[in-house]
Order: C-alpha cells, then sequence, then structure tokens
C-alpha cells in the first residue's frame, strides 16, 4: 500500500467522528494517485484504511460521475447534456467530439488519448453548452467549436 496515499486517509479520517464520512474524500485522493481511475488496487486501500468494504467504496464510487471505474484516457472531455445545454444543442456537440476524436461517448480512443463522456449538470446552465476538458470549463460550446478544440487538444 502507497504509504503516502494511506497517510493522507488517515489525515482525512481524523477529520470525521465516522470514518465512512471520509469515503468520498478517500476516493478522490485515491483516484488522483491512481491516474484518474479506481483500479480494484485503489478501492482496497481506501476500504482497508477506512475498514469498510471495498464493496461499499465501489458503491459511492459508482454513484458519482467524478469517480471512475474504469481507465480514462489522457485528456478527459465530458460534454453537459442536461437540460439547459441539451437545449442548447449538446448532443450536436457530443456527435462533433465523435467525430472528431474517433471515439464514442463513453468511451476511450484506441491509443489511449482520449475518453468522452456525458455529464450532468455542471453548474453552468447559463453559458450552455458547458464542456470540461481535464475537469476545466469551456462555456458555450456549439458543434462549430469542436474541430478547433480538438486540434487545440492534439497540438498540446
Ligand atoms: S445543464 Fe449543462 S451546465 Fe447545467
Amino acid at each position: 500500500m502507497s504509504e503516502t496515499l494511506h497517510d493522507r486517509i488517515q489525515e482525512l479520517r481524523a477529520v470525521y467522528p465516522d470514518p465512512r464520512s471520509a469515503i468520498l474524500p478517500a476516493l478522490r485522493l485515491a483516484q488522483e494517485e491512481h491516474g484518474g481511475w479506481l483500479p480494484p488496487a485503489a478501492l482496497r486501500e481506501v476500504a482497508d484504511s477506512l475498514e469498510v468494504t471495498p464493496a461499499t467504496c465501489v458503491a459511492v464510487a459508482s454513484f458519482y460521475d467524478q469517480l471512475r471505474l474504469e481507465p480514462v484516457g489522457r485528456r478527459l472531455v465530458e460534454v453537459c447534456t442536461n437540460i439547459s445545454c441539451a437545449l442548447a444543442g449538446a448532443q450536436q456537440v457530443v456527435e462533433a467530439f465523435e467525430r472528431e476524436l474517433g471515439v464514442e461517448a463513453g468511451a476511450t480512443s484506441a491509443d489511449g488519448a482520449f475518453t468522452l463522456g456525458t455529464v450532468e449538470c455542471l453548474g453552468g446552465c447559463g453559458w450552455a453548452t458547458v464542456v470540461a476538458i481535464d475537469n476545466r470549463h469551456r462555456l458555450r460550446v456549439t458543434k462549430d467549436d469542436v474541430p478547433a478544440i480538438v486540434e487545440e487538444l492534439r497540438g498540446a
């Protein structure tokens, strides 16, 4: 087990009266340390550190879009498809990313470069369509913006 991760989880655990309350922040820490997703080893580390079962950690992780139980690409593109963004053309934005990246929403490109996903409201409803790229939000994205965004990402 990573001593550093274990120690950091113990610090989190000390903040809460019930160790289970630290599951969510501990999973976020573990995800950061494991390249952006939660492999079984990471779930076990968190479970052991907080004295809960790995199944409890899986249950929490599977509830939140921000926690991932599958590997992700080096760049993560997430399009909000909730109501405000849907009304502003989010589906066309998703389809444009699928075309430009050559990967379907919910999947990672064969070279591991990109993961494309759809997410629920990103909190920027007044600036629809919102796209999170590596957790940084782009606002008012239209399908016509997508080729330039992908070109920029491929060049970065
Ligand atoms: S609906 Fe897309 S940011 Fe709220």
